[in-house]
């Protein structure tokens, strides 16, 4: 094997999931119903995921059949974890990533003392995947929440349920740091701005672009708290703010395609800025406070500067492409819809597949912040069929893989760029995010 691709050998090799996508038992052992259980399948479904209003919130927690919910059910992670983590072994991974449900530990958000069969279920999850060496990745906030809190507090733009947040975040950290050293508040915190509901519980009721930066805001915040909280708490823990890696290009050359670019590029910026540099880009914290008047106290400041995190996650999938010139192909993407780039090919789903795209996007991040890189979801969406033999031979997922692996070890070992490990999104099939659906699989298969 050439020098090029070798991996440190303390890299973390593993995969992701999360809580909502993967659990099920959406309502048993005290769990309550969180922004997740609403969600139908998305080819039926009445529900915009980015419109959703109170009114259809209401009507769907009524509305009994599971079946039109499939994050309700997941894989049945909940009852299966223990066989799931331990066929997972057999890859010989040493880390996994997945997250804790809010509405799990705490069913309302409302609750002092969290739900001790939430507990219960964490604490073995976690010990399970000790005993087979594999260290957990854990997510604080994966897409889900209470949805009492959606109900009647209108989301993350409000106070109070950063507060509420902080309350569960601190009380899981104190619960499971024996056990989890590795911590994410919050997936892709970037999206906010694509996606209100989905990450942030603010329904279209009166959806304004003011309520999505002030949730977005008050995310940073309890980000920033939770890691100065877990910081102060042992210096075995590490904390890692987790973007969307979206490597940007523009269409042509012209500059009005470059500005869009830029801009694009500079909300990437915007959440490495706050979390890993503890400030905000003077750019948008202008338009933020002058242009949409965000309530940003100075206190907000102090402990955006005083919790900044150890290292930068990042989900990769695609790069996107933009531009100024109409009537070109579009396609779609992990929620940014965008031009279709002539030199890329792409998943059944619209996703364009940029192996090149992981490499540039780890030198950008690291010339930028110096801390260290970590991929923690990456992964090829198709549609997967049995064969005759009975076998599944996906090849463009095993190829998908490769040519990223290869940009990689190109970025570890030709750029010097510090990068700590490598997630496989899915690893084992979950509920698709932003489909709901099961068709589009991510998983990997293996012979035993
Ligand atoms: C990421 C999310 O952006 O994309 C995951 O963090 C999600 O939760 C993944 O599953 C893939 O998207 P989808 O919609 O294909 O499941």
């Amino acid at each position: 094997m050439k020098q090029e691709s070798f991996f440190p050998s303390h890299f973390l090799w593993g995969g992701a999931i999360s809580a909502n996508q993967a659990e099920g038992a959406w309502n048993r052992d005290g769990k309550g119903p969180s922004t997740a259980d609403i969600m139908q399948y998305n080819k039926n479904s009445t529900i915009n995921p980015n419109k959703v209003t109170v009114k259809q919130i209401k009507s769907s927690l009524e509305d009994t059949n599971d079946n039109k919910y499939p994050k309700r059910n997941g894989i049945d992670f909940y009852d299966n974890y223990s066989k799931d983590i331990k066929l997972l072994s057999k890859m010989h991974i040493n880390a996994f990533r997945t997250s804790i449900a809010w509405s799990r530990l705490f069913p309302t958000g409302y609750e002092i003392k969290p739900n001790p069969k939430g507990v219960e279920y964490y604490r073995n999850l976690f010990c399970e995947m000790h005993k087979y060496n594999i260290e957990p990745i854990v997510t604080l906030s994966h897409y889900e929440m209470p949805i009492e809190l959606v109900i009647k507090e209108g989301g993350w733009k409000n106070r109070l349920v950063m507060k509420k947040f902080i309350h569960f975040a601190i009380t899981a950290i104190d619960l499971f740091h024996d056990l989890v050293h590795y911590w994410i508040p919050f997936n892709e915190i970037d999206s906010v701005l694509r996606h209100p509901f989905v990450s942030a519980g603010l329904t279209f009721d009166q959806l304004s672009k003011h309520d999505e930066y002030q949730a977005m805001h008050n995310q940073y915040v309890a980000s920033a708290a939770i890691v100065r909280y877990g910081h102060n708490l042992s210096s075995k823990l590490h904390f890692g703010c987790m973007v969307t890696g979206l490597t940007v290009y523009p269409y042509s050359c012209l500059p009005k395609d470059n500005i869009l670019a830029q801009q694009l590029r500079h909300y990437t910026y915007l959440s490495g800025d706050v979390q890993i540099k503890g400030r905000y880009p003077k750019i948008i914290y202008r338009m933020m406070t002058k242009d949409l008047k965000i309530d940003i106290t100075n206190k907000d400041l102090e402990i955006i500067s005083s919790g900044t995190c150890d290292y930068l996650a990042f989900s990769y999938y695609m790069s996107v492409t933009v531009g100024t010139e109409e009537n070109l192909p579009k396609t779609n993407g992990n929620t940014i819809k965008n031009i279709k780039n002539p030199y890329l090919e792409q998943s059944e789903w619209g996703w364009q597949i940029d192996p090149l795209g992981l490499r540039i996007i780890c030198q950008d991040l690291y010339n930028r912040y110096e801390v260290p890189l970590f991929i923690v979801e990456n992964g090829f969406g198709s549609r997967d069929t049995f064969e005759n033999n009975n076998e599944i031979n996906d090849f463009y997922r095993i190829n998908y893989h490769r040519k990223h692996l290869l940009q990689l070890s190109q970025a570890i070992n030709k750029d010097h760029i510090d990068i700590m490990g490598y997630l496989v999104w899915g690893l084992i099939d979950i509920v698709s995010s932003s489909t709901a659906e099961m068709d589009k699989r991510y998983g990997l298969f293996m012979l035993i």
